[in-house]
């Protein structure tokens, strides 16, 4: 008998709802993004964000219900780690739900909803795998050994991945999001014209630090206008990207390796990175492993890869109960 959950993920500024079958079939999927208003801000405002979830949640919880047009088993939400007012407002509607549907409530770490966006995806995908979650608040080299069983084996000691490359681009005067921006002018730049500094931890070779690197980035950019020198947004993008990858490529396949496995999953905002793609590419051919990634569409924020890890949260009766309380610090 097959399972329909319904998810919903306001965890920042994405109000989102779907409908996934048995952990792996989208049958509906509703993404409102509130990425163009806060263009206006540089980065997203909570209190705004909260009052427009608030505004859109009724009508895109409609909309997937009525695309889904089937019977629904459970109710999943994002719990944390995420905005406090953004998740609460998902989290009410979600015990709505589940109260007058009379059907359980299962609640989410987003984190493990990024690592499942790639079950959608890929409907081969099996654990055990090594996973890279590079997103705009968190980065993380997992090892992923069954669907629910995942170790963190690093993390950021600081500012996460997609954080730095946010925080360059409005250095850069590039606007927000910062990412994409980055990832289009950097196609054009040589990755190799300067050398910015990469981090290393003797204590846990797993660990990252962009705190440094993104300063590194700021320097370059303010001693160059300081001596009136032009400053080729194109090569700061590249070289930027290239500091990036090297050390998250380098970290992920010394998991790979550690843990003999044969296969490399990418997750989270930043595996939406072309830069990061080919080079992570390029080491697993060396290394002779498979690499997956989702779409860009499910590597950013989503509901249908939160509908996706609750179905294996559901196979083990992981349900909470209507006092639910967001978890703004959740970790993995
Ligand atoms: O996973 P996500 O949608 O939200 C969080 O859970 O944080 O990730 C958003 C982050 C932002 O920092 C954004 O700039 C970054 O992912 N991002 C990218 C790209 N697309 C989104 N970073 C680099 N290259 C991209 N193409
Ligand atoms: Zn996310």
């Amino acid at each position: 008998m097959s399972v329909n959950i319904l998810a919903i993920e306001t965890s920042c500024d994405e109000t989102a709802c779907a409908v996934i079958r048995d952990g792996r079939e989208i049958l509906s999927d509703i993404v409102a993004s509130q990425a163009e208003l806060f263009k206006l801000y540089g980065g997203v405002v909570p209190e705004i964000a909260s009052r427009k979830h608030v505004e859109l949640i009724i009508p895109v919880i409609n909309e997937a219900i009525m695309k889904a047009g089937v019977d629904i088993d459970a109710i999943a939400v994002t719990k944390g780690p995420g905005l406090v007012g953004a998740l609460l407002v998902g989290i009410a509607a979600a015990k709505g739900l589940a109260f007058t549907m009379n059907k359980p409530l299962i609640g989410v770490n987003h984190l493990h909803g990024h690592i499942a966006a790639n079950f959608i995806s890929d409907s081969e995908l099996k654990p055990p795998f090594i996973c890279l979650l590079a997103s705009g608040g968190h980065s993380h080299v997992l090892l992923v050994r069954d669907y629910t069983d995942i170790v963190t084996l690093g993390k950021t000691r600081d500012d996460a991945a997609g954080e730095a490359f946010d925080k360059i681009a409005r250095a850069l005067g590039l606007g927000y999001p910062g990412g994409p921006k980055v990832d289009a002018i950097g196609k054009n730049g040589n990755p190799e014209a300067i050398t910015f500094p990469r981090s290393h931890f003797r204590d846990n070779p797993y660990d990252f630090s962009f705190s440094g690197l993104k300063t590194a980035v700021l320097n370059h950019v303010n001693i160059a206008k300081q001596k009136n020198e032009q400053v080729i947004i194109e090569d700061v993008c590249a070289s930027f990207e290239k500091a990036v990858a090297d050390v998250l490529v380098q970290n992920t396949i010394r998991g790979l390796k550690e843990f003999n496995l044969n296969r490399v999953v990418m997750a989270g905002g930043v595996a939406a990175n072309s830069f990061l793609r080919n080079e992570m590419q390029k080491a697993c051919d060396q290394n002779h492993v498979r690499l997956s990634y989702p779409p860009i569409k499910y590597c950013t924020d989503n509901a249908a890869m939160i509908g996706s890890y609750a179905y294996f949260q559901f196979l083990k009766s992981d349900f909470e109960s209507l006092d639910l309380n967001a978890q703004p610090e959740l970790r993995l």
